[in-house]
Parts: C-alpha cells; structure tokens; sequence
C-alpha cells in the first residue's frame, strides 16, 4: 500500500530531527548551569551557539511552506491536521523577522540585560535607561512587523508568541475587573491575619536536609525520577525535554520555604511535560499549549494543591521528620505560615493574592510603551503611581525595587507577564472543576490520596498537548473558556472564608 500522506510524514521526519538536535542543547545549557567547570565555559558557549545556528536553520528552511501546501492537500486526520497547524504557526513566527533585526534586538538585549546586572543593584535608572531605549524602540519595530503580518495590534502580537489566541482586549477586560476587587480584598485580608500571630520557623534548616525533603516532595507527587532528575543552580529553572526533565533549585539555610515551594511549583511544570502525548514527542502538537497554560499547571500544584489544609497536613510530618520537631510544624499553624498575605515591592516575592497587582501594573505600562502612547522615561512615574493605587507601596526615588526590579524587559519579553496571572486563573478553574467532579477532594487530599487532582490534570490538559486552541482545551476541560470568577471564588474562600 502506498504512503497516503508522504510529504506529512517528511514533515514530520523534520520535526523529529529538530526535536533531537533541541535534546542535546537542552542537555549541554543543563551541565553548563549546574555542572560545569569555568574553563569549560568558552568552548561551550561556541559550541551552543552552532547548534543554535544549526537548529535556526533547520526551523527556518525555505522548503518548509511548499511542503506545508501539500501536505494540506493530503488524506490527514485530525490530529495531523492539529499538527499541521502548529508547525505552520511555529514557522510563521520564527521568520516574521528579518535577520537584521533579530541580530540588533540581541546585541541591544545582551548589552541592556547586561548592564541591568549592576545598575539595578546600583539604583541607576538613568544608565539604564541609555540601553532599555533602544530595546523598547526594536520591540515596537518587532511589533509592528508582526501586527502587519498577523493583523493582530502590535501588543497582541507580541503576546502571542507565548500565549496563541490572547487579546489585550480580553485581558483588559479580566484585569479590569481584578482592579475593581482585588485591592479592597488585599486590605480586607491584611486586616484580618493582622490578629493572628502565628509560630515562625526556627533555622537554620541544613541544605542536605532541605534537599531530602524536596526528592520527598516530589515522589509523593508523582515525578518520574526514571525520566528526570533536580539539581542544584543559582538561578532555578525547569530544562531538558519531556523524556528527561532537568530541575534545578537553590536552597537557603534561613528559610526552608522557598526551596520547598519552588521544588512544588518546578514539579507542577515537570510533571506536565513529563507526560505529554508521548506517541507524537518531538511533534509540534505535543508541546505544551501555552505559557498561561504551563503556569497553570505550576500553580495548580504550588497554590491550588500545596497551600491547602489537606495538603499542608501531608507536608507537616514530612518537615518534622527533615528538620526535628518544633511548634510551627503545627498543621494549623503552618498553613497560616504558608497563607500569610502582605504587600511588597517584588513580585516574585509576592503571595497569591498581591501577585496579580504586579501583573496588572506590568501589563498596563508595557502595553503603552509598546503601543507608542508613552515613552520609556514616564515609567517610573506610573510605577509610583500604581503600586500606590493597587498595593498601598510607595516606590519613589527606589528604582532598584521598582521598575528595575525584572530581567523581562531588558531581554524585551514584552507580552509575558500577562501569562502569571492567567495562569493563576486557569488553575482556579481547573480545581474548580476538580472539586465539582470530586466533593470529597478535600479529604481525599489529606489522606494522601492525589489521584483524583492528577488524573484529571493528566487527562485534560497534559496529554492533550497542543491538539486544541487554548479556549477549545479549557472548554473541554472545564465546560467553558477562561472564566476569572473561580480565581475570585478560590481567593474569598481561601483567605476570607
Ligand atoms: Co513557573
């Protein structure tokens, strides 16, 4: 019988092969992050940036929309029809720019990011601000070449290359409401845990100890240490590939929870690539849907699962066994500890509840700098303004925690910082549905049953990759598209409930 769909298949011979390629350079920025000795360091870099080159040039191959044609015109199901989609989408935004841009925006970027690295510490907002305008006057070249091409506004068009299908009118329109809400719940909260004094920990909480119980935390939930592997790094990430997932964390002797809650957090992002739909690996469907989306599944573990009651009485025996008993270990207690509410200067910092102010701030300048309504200069000033408008903080004259504070917009990530907060949303929602699905989820939790939160997880939104749109997956997830009234709901019922 003959092949009914041969250009298909070379398709995704090539996908396949660029998979391969994106598995060693995975594998080589790891050991250069956690392993390697400094002399190592130069040849390295040279020899990442050939396979870059090698991998750009596989992406960027000519041939590929002839092939894309025909391969329309083939006998595909579904599936390949899903597949089709993705590579002609990853495609489009690898060569929507000329290469001379692409090379000023990484000369601008590296020399900004660079700089960034002592000015911030330094609280140099001027000398920042000679590398950041170059930056921001590419980012509005880069979108406004995309916006031409796509026909989406220029912001849009820069959110899309992390987060398919989203609208900055749909985003105003869910953060809109959030600045409705979101700061009289911050004070209500503050308020109310201002009369609960719970136990501090007792340090200091040894390195080996916090590791234990982060291989701990990670069996109990459920990532496959036969497909990957943490370690240790100063900035932590989650790299590899699904087959071989790389975590890293950093541990600090003061505080346990920090490393504790990021092991969760990088888990939740593990475990979602870690079973992704394994029969089309290397397959643009099978990559993850989204950012929103894969910080969904983060936050479903680190927020939604973690921080509640259930959970927290798992963790509580695991502590005690690492570091020795001690009154904070307290269930009651220690849940308290990991729900304190309070509102600070930096995001990654920031609890639950005070994160999406970050976000919405962000959001809100961002999408004017890029849409030319205001200039790099008034940044600082809106800055003041509204994190004393969202958080009560006052920021003037303290650049280094302010807007200085973040390496996305020296690296010109324009269009990110949305995906934080979707994802929080996204997460309410899938517990949302959870819950209806599972009323006994809470006790389930608790006596160590997980089961039900990643079955479902597994089923609706890891092992569909990228098949759906991300309305269509949460629509067949959850009955309906990104819904921001759970994030509300969960938020009321966690902290003023
Ligand atoms: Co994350």
């Amino acid at each position: 019988m003959s092949n009914p769909h041969p250009t298909y298949e070379a398709l995704t011979a090539h996908y396949t092969r660029l998979h391969r390629y994106g598995h060693l350079q995975a594998m080589a920025w790891w050991d250069q992050a956690c392993n390697m000795p400094p002399k190592g360091q130069e040849a390295r870099a040279a020899a990442l940036a050939e396979v870059a080159a090698l991998i750009h040039r596989m992406r960027t191959d000519p041939q590929l929309p002839q092939q894309f044609e025909r391969a329309a015109q083939e006998p595909l199901d579904d599936a390949q029809r899903a597949n089709l989609r993705e590579m002609q989408r990853e495609w489009q935004s690898d060569n929507a720019l000329p290469e001379a841009l692409v090379q000023a925006k990484t000369l601008a970027t590296s020399r900004c990011e660079h700089a960034w690295r002592t000015q911030r510490p330094a609280n140099d907002w001027h000398g920042f601000l000679e590398n950041f305008r170059p930056v921001l006057r590419i980012a509005r070249e880069e979108a406004a070449l995309l916006s031409a091409q796509n026909g989406l506004r220029p912001y849009d068009a820069l959110m899309d290359r992390y987060e398919p299908g989203m609208t900055s009118e749909t985003v105003e329109r869910v953060f809109g409401d959030l600045r409705q809400w979101l700061p009289g719940l911050i004070a209500r909260v503050v308020e109310r845990q201002s009369r609960e004094r719970p136990i501090e920990a007792q340090g200091p909480f040894p390195k080996a100890a916090q590791r234990a119980l982060s291989l701990e935390l990670m069996a109990l939930l459920h990532f496959d240490f036969e497909a990957g592997r943490l370690d240790e790094s100063a900035h932590p990430f989650s790299g590899g590939v699904p087959e071989d997932v790389r975590l890293t964390t950093r541990y600090r002797e003061d505080d346990f929870v920090q490393s504790l809650m990021g092991t969760i957090h990088e888990t939740g992002h593990a475990r979602y690539e870690q079973n992704l739909p394994r029969e089309l690996l290397g397959q643009p469907v099978a990559l993850a849907r989204s950012m929103a989306i894969h910080e969904s599944q983060s936050l479903s573990f680190e927020m939604q699962l973690a921080r509640s009651p259930g959970f927290v009485e798992l963790i509580a025996p695991l502590l005690r066994k690492h570091f020795g008993a001690q009154p904070a270990f307290e269930p009651g207690n220690l849940h308290r500890l990991l729900t304190r509410v309070e509102p600070g200067f930096i995001r990654v910092d920031a609890d639950e509840v005070t994160y999406p102010a970050h976000v919405i701030l962000r959001f809100e300048i961002e999408r004017a700098l890029i849409e030319g309504d205001i200039e790099a200069e008034d940044i600082p000033a809106l800055w003041d303004e509204k994190m004393q408008s969202l958080l009560g903080v006052d920021t003037r004259g303290n650049y280094r925690d302010g807007c200085m504070q973040d390496v996305h917009w020296p690296e010109a990530l324009f269009g990110y910082f949305p995906c934080y907060t979707l994802g929080a949303m996204y997460a309410a929602q899938w517990f949302a549905t959870l819950r209806r699905g599972t009323p006994d989820l809470d006790a389930r939790i608790a006596s160590g049953d997980l089961a039900p939160v990643f079955d479902w997880l597994r089923d609706n939104i890891w092992l569909q990759g990228s098949r759906w749109t991300t309305d269509e997956l949460a629509q067949r997830a959850s009955g309906e598209p990104l819904n921001p009234a759970h994030f509300k709901s969960h938020l009321e019922s966690r902290y003023l409930g």
